[in-house]
């Protein structure tokens, strides 16, 4: 007869016979588990190296986004030396546990790790980078992406798809080499923090190990610049992804959405993609990727409608696949242990699952014409935990619950990407959870919260991580919709997101004015933007660059010190500065600050040099804060001195495929300036085979003052959509007659 112990018992019998076995010593440094693991750096790209701690998994974010990195691109690139050369960069196992640990000096900041709402310095937080919803502990993200970037110039990547844990200048080791002196409390509370700061970065992770990657500098940017090329390069939007897009009620049919199309054209607010809720689809949660018959009878039809009305569609889906869809079939021998909301949820880390996928939405759905079905809405692939599977789930490729939460919104981006790339034809979405690797993938992040002040913090938080986040309008009083609309129209995709409200744009009239010119404004600097994006391509540089980002900015200030500037002369005091987290560039030349509905002024820290204001021109500081108070139908928007801002007149929908129009140019200043206008044909992919242009713009002054522009020759044969140019040098004193 076999004795059985209860689990209890047995355990405890387990635990003495252990602690019989253990020679007896006296107190351990350190815990008998941890073993020193050797680092050996490799040069892999231009200012890039890669180490590996113990051995990567085959799963990694890189490898599951799967894109090329820009290799000529980085080269390119100004040379720079190895940022921790002779100083020590240490992994070490501890128990179950691959421990890596960066140096961190005294005056270094650090940004990154990942799109949260709450701040933007990560010195002295600890975090668990998991994707999920936003809020809750820190670290739980849509993006959680695990790249740091620090203010010495130089970021950090650890390419692992496990729960990665950081302490950011915190817990303090006691072999450190610049330990605080400890503070009495009691006589010195000033000076005493319960932050201690630590001279390091320490991760740390539950698996054999995983690669790691140093970008270098010289600057924050140019590392931000070279983690985006190194991930494929940024994203480029067709042009008509840089208009407006409205998402429409759950449940609405083919007649209602055609009908708030006419709406929007009889009013005259610009519009040019509309968003279909989960109601496309015969069932959703979990999706059948089948339309519906009764809402949509005829999808092609209802594209062709669309079609006359210059209107692209994008399609909702979770991806969680229906029992009675068609797809459940081909997919159910790569469904994992777990279904979510009864839908099998596909293993697609193998590529025979994302073909399954690829074809079906080529063949069942987009079909339907494929030059109006543009862009997918790939939603709940971020969280919460009691939606999906848990971290033990198994799916066939042998991966984890935990691997496969880490990157299954990169995954279904990929499928997209290339799907939509394989047809030479770029499309623009939205996705709910991503990771690093992501930056060639043209999708937004968004999600369901709707705290105004977190979604920027959230919009200039993304600028450190390879993403790309747009803030939402779903409601509110018309001063609320309108000033969020104007936030949205500063944001990388311009949206009002109505699947839920009864409210549209045109709810309360008297704010309607002013939301159709921010919606205007968006689409009138179509060229700025453009541009911008294609520096994010071509050079890995951010559309949205988060204030410590912008060379020689002070973006930390002690307590209630916003705009004077002593920094860090007590290193306690490091865990307690303010930050500049409400408000950001756009491109290089274009400082936004938006304003909540709730108030009618706020202040804005102007960096280095002098800046102008957007709407008339006149200068309105430099290096110092300001406070504006904005008429309600103007975001407050500023212009570097000697910054060129291109424009296309007004109009209500994107330009076309290859549509000419003519170009206004605004010069803001006194400085002489330079501006580079990017072109292509603004929906394909020929501009990766060289079918693109860049075209020099300069403003000068003449001897006798008055200013002059030029705009270099267009190069022959290459993409060059504008006629006329006419410029306005917006500070020079108006002319009296
Ligand atoms: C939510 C999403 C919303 C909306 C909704 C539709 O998960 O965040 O934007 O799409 O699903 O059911």
């Amino acid at each position: 007869m076999i004795l059985r112990l209860p689990v209890f018992w047995s355990r405890l019998i387990a635990l003495h016979l252990v602690c019989l076995c253990l020679p007896w010593t006296k107190a351990a440094a350190l815990p008998a588990a941890s073993e020193s693991v050797p680092l050996q750096w490799t040069e892999v790209a231009a200012g890039v190296w890669k180490a590996t701690a113990g051995s990567e998994e085959s799963l990694t974010l890189l490898g599951a986004a799967g894109q090329p990195p820009k290799l000529s691109a980085l080269a390119a690139m100004s040379a720079a030396p190895f940022p921790f050369a002779g100083k020590g960069v240490v992994a070490q196992r501890v128990g179950s546990r691959m421990v890596l640990r960066f140096p961190l000096g005294r005056e270094e900041s650090v940004y990154g790790l990942g799109v949260d709402f709450k701040g933007l310095r990560r010195n002295g937080t600890t975090f668990q980078l998991h994707v999920d919803h936003w809020g809750g502990r820190a670290g739980r993200t849509h993006a959680p992406v695990p790249f740091y970037v620090s203010t010495q110039g130089y970021g950090v990547l650890i390419d692992s798809a496990r729960y990665i844990s950081y302490h950011v200048g915190i817990g303090v080791r006691l072999d450190a080499s610049d330990k605080p002196a400890a503070v009495d409390r009691t006589t010195q509370g000033n000076d005493w923090t319960d932050l201690p700061r630590s001279d390091a970065v320490e991760a740390s992770l539950i698996g054999p190990g995983a690669a790691i990657y140093v970008f270098a500098g010289p600057t924050p940017l140019d590392a931000v610049r070279r983690y985006n090329l190194f991930c494929g390069g940024g994203a480029l939007p067709p042009k008509w992804g840089l208009g407006y897009l409205a998402r429409t009620p759950l449940a609405y049919s083919a007649q209602q959405v055609l009908g708030d199309v006419d709406e929007f054209r009889r009013r005259g607010i610009p519009l040019d993609m509309v968003g279909l809720e989960p109601g496309w689809h015969d069932k959703a949660y979990p999706c059948s990727f089948e339309w519906d018959g009764k809402r949509f009878p005829n999808p092609g039809g209802f594209l062709a409608e669309m079609k006359r009305r210059h209107v692209r569609v994008n399609l909702w889906f979770n991806p969680y696949v229906a029992p009675a869809s068609p797809l459940h079939t081909k997919l159910a021998p790569y469904a994992a242990s777990h279904l979510v909301w009864n839908g099998i949820v596909p293993d697609y880390s193998l590529p025979e699952a994302r073909a399954i996928f690829a074809e079906h939405l080529r063949s069942r759905v987009l079909s339907a014409d494929p030059s109006m079905l543009m862009g997918f809405k790939v939603d709940e692939v971020d969280g919460g935990d009691q939606w999906l599977w848990p971290d033990h789930a198994l799916f066939p490729s042998g991966n984890d619950g935990e691997q496969m939460r880490q990157v299954y919104g990169l995954l279904v981006q990929r499928i997209l990407h290339e799907h939509f790339r394989a047809q030479n034809r770029r499309s623009y979405g939205q996705v709910r959870g991503t990771n690093a690797g992501a930056s060639p993938f043209p999708f937004v992040i968004y999600n369901d919260n709707y705290d105004f002040s977190e979604y920027i913090t959230a919009v200039a938080n993304s600028s450190f991580a390879g993403v790309l986040w747009s803030p939402e309008v779903r409601g509110g009083s018309g001063l609320d919709m309108l000033r969020r609309t104007q936030a949205v129209c500063f944001s990388p995709l311009a949206l009002f997101n109505g699947w839920e409200t009864s409210k549209k744009l045109w709810s309360d009239e008297k704010y309607l004015g002013a939301m159709g010119d921010a919606i205007a404004l968006r689409l009138r600097l179509l060229p700025y933007w453009y541009s911008a994006f294609a520096e994010y391509s071509q050079k890995g540089t951010p559309v949205i660059r988060a204030m410590p980002l912008v060379p020689g900015f002070r973006a930390t200030l002690p307590p209630g010190k916003r705009g004077q500037v002593d920094l860090h002369t007590n290193p306690y005091a490091n865990v307690k500065l303010e930050e500049v987290k409400d408000q950001y560039l756009v491109g290089d030349a274009l400082l936004v600050a938006p304003i909540a509905s709730n108030v009618t002024s706020r202040k804005v820290s102007l960096p280095p040099g002098r800046w102008y204001d957007f709407y008339t021109g006149k200068c309105v500081g430099e290096n110092q804060v300001i406070e504006v108070t904005p008429p309600l139908d103007q975001i407050p928007l500023f212009v570097r001195d000697g910054g060129i801002i291109p424009l296309i007149p007004a109009r209500e929908w994107m330009v076309e495929e290859n549509e000419i129009v003519p170009l206004e140019i605004r010069h803001y200043g006194e400085k002489p300036g330079e501006y580079l206008l990017y072109d292509d044909d603004g929906v394909t992919f020929d501009h990766e085979k060289g079918a693109y242009s860049w075209t020099k713009l300069s403003a000068s002054r003449g001897p006798d003052g008055s200013w002059k522009g030029e705009v270099a020759t267009p190069q022959k044969g290459l993409p060059w959509h504008y006629s006329a140019t006419t410029w306005r040098f917006m500070s020079a004193p108006v002319a009296r007659p």
